[in-house]
């Protein structure tokens, strides 16, 4: 399993991991929330982590 977490003292609230891994992150009051904290498997979660502006995404493997 790997966990996933975001700062929200770090987002911006730029949508990007909502549109590039929408099944893991949605935006709620224009901060990213995370909907599934842990995963079977990291897939697009790595994308969206690594497509964050100011990197407030971590996936802990
Ligand atoms: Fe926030 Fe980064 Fe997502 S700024 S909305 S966590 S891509």
């Amino acid at each position: 399993m790997a966990k996933i977490s975001v700062d929200t003292g770090k987002c911006i609230g730029c949508g990007a991991c909502a549109a590039t891994c929408p099944a893991t992150f949605e935006m709620v009051d224009g901060k990213a929330h995370v909907k599934k904290a842990e995963v079977k498997k990291i897939t697009c979660e790595q994308d969206a982590a690594d497509g964050c502006p100011v990197s407030a995404i971590t996936l802990k493997k």
